[in-house]
């Protein structure tokens, strides 16, 4: 139920902090060990090389995921497009692990990859907000996200939800091998979400800021460099989906290749930049877009801010920001949708779970 909520979008947003504290219990022991199966655990011990399989957001879950895997837990990951993943297998490792990640579980697309590695022989863990859904029941092992019931189409809870369990596997696994970890997961986990709690409070500035930029705009453009990229795709989405805006995300760097000719007068550029080794390089791309009449908003972290008209974030653990660059992302789509009169729960053309191909 909504409740007080005009929209299910909005609630489950709020509830974001809620399920990073829920997602902190489920997995975690009395001496606060990292509680995950454990042959979960020796499945991906095995592995020498993993496959993410994802559609929409969760893909864009999963690029993050493949970050924390790397730097972490040392084992080469791809992620793929699961409608995409059968026209073009990769050439498939040894000891491949197959990762899907879906909130509904019920994704015909990620079911017919499933399909097939399980022919061909593979495991398969599934990371879903529903356990016993047809992904859940047809791999070998389930991740629960914990995330509750996501109603609204647009996709926010499950995301951040699925970047904190895929953190849990990389450092769980990561321990397993025996390799050292400079920061202790759980805890920094319990920061952001606080710090999440301080940008869900912050409503009525995303409000103002998605009326300045969004609310007449034909197009928006979303940028940023390394975690930050990723969360740029996302926000395009998000900001598509709810509020029928053109939208696009793409790296900094690639400005320059091609997308730079596309900025006029009033061309709405949101930029990200919450990594200290990225900072100066994205704030050149915005002096470049400025340059040529782009109405551009830096989105900072704490210590990084350069422009007091910075909107700032807390600040977190260098590699768990796009748990909180999220959510004024997922604020701005809410409220331009709203400025727009769209339907934000139920988008037209969309449906919650795409249960055909
Ligand atoms: O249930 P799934 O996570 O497998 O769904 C995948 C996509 O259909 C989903 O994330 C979609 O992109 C959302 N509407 C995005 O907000």
């Amino acid at each position: 139920e909504k409740g007080t909520y005009p929209h299910y979008m909005l609630k489950e947003i709020d509830e974001q902090p809620i399920v990073m504290r829920k997602i902190i219990r489920e997995y975690q022991d009395e001496n606060n060990e990292l509680k995950l199966d454990k042959s979960i655990r020796s499945a991906m011990q095995k592995a020498d090389r993993i496959y993410i399989i994802a559609a929409g957001t969760s893909y864009h879950a999963g690029l993050v995921g493949k970050d924390f895997i790397e730097k972490l837990a040392k084992i080469p990951t791809e992620v793929h497009v699961a409608s995409e993943f059968s026209y073009n297998m990769p050439l498939l490792s040894e000891k491949p692990l197959f990762v899907f990640i879906s909130q509904s579980g019920e994704t015909a697309d990620s079911r017919a990859v499933l399909v097939k590695i399980k022919e061909l022989g593979h495991p398969a863990l599934t990371m879903t907000n529903v356990p016993g859904s047809t992904l859940s029941r047809e791999a070998d092992y389930t991740l629960h996200l914990h995330a509750g019931p996501e109603i609204a189409v647009a996709s926010t809870k499950a995301y951040t939800a699925q970047i904190a369990v895929l953190a849990i596997l990389a450092t769980d696994t990561a321990k397993a091998k025996g390799l050292e970890l400079e920061f202790e997961l759980m805890k920094e986990l319990a920061i952001v979400a606080n710090a999440m709690e301080v940008l869900t409070d912050q409503k009525e500035e995303m409000e103002r800021l998605a009326r300045e930029y969004l609310a007449t705009t034909r197009n928006a453009f979303f940028i940023g460099r390394s975690g930050d990229y990723n969360v740029s795709l996302e926000a395009a989405l998000k900001l598509k989906e709810i509020s029928y805006i053109q939208a696009e995300g793409f790296a900094g760097g690639e400005l320059k290749h091609g997308t730079i000719a596309l900025i006029e007068d009033g061309t709405p550029v949101i930029a990200l930049s919450t990594h200290e080794n990225v900072n100066y390089s994205i704030r050149g791309n915005v002096q470049e877009v400025v340059a040529r009449g782009a109405n551009a908003l830096i989105i900072s972290m704490k210590g990084l801010e350069e422009d007091t008209d910075d909107f700032v974030l807390p600040s977190v653990h260098d590699l768990l920001t796009p748990l909180t660059s999220v959510i004024p992302m997922q604020l701005l789509a809410y409220y331009a949708a709203l400025h727009r009169d769209c339907d934000v729960d139920k988008p037209r053309n969309l449906a919650k779970s795409v249960t055909v191909e």
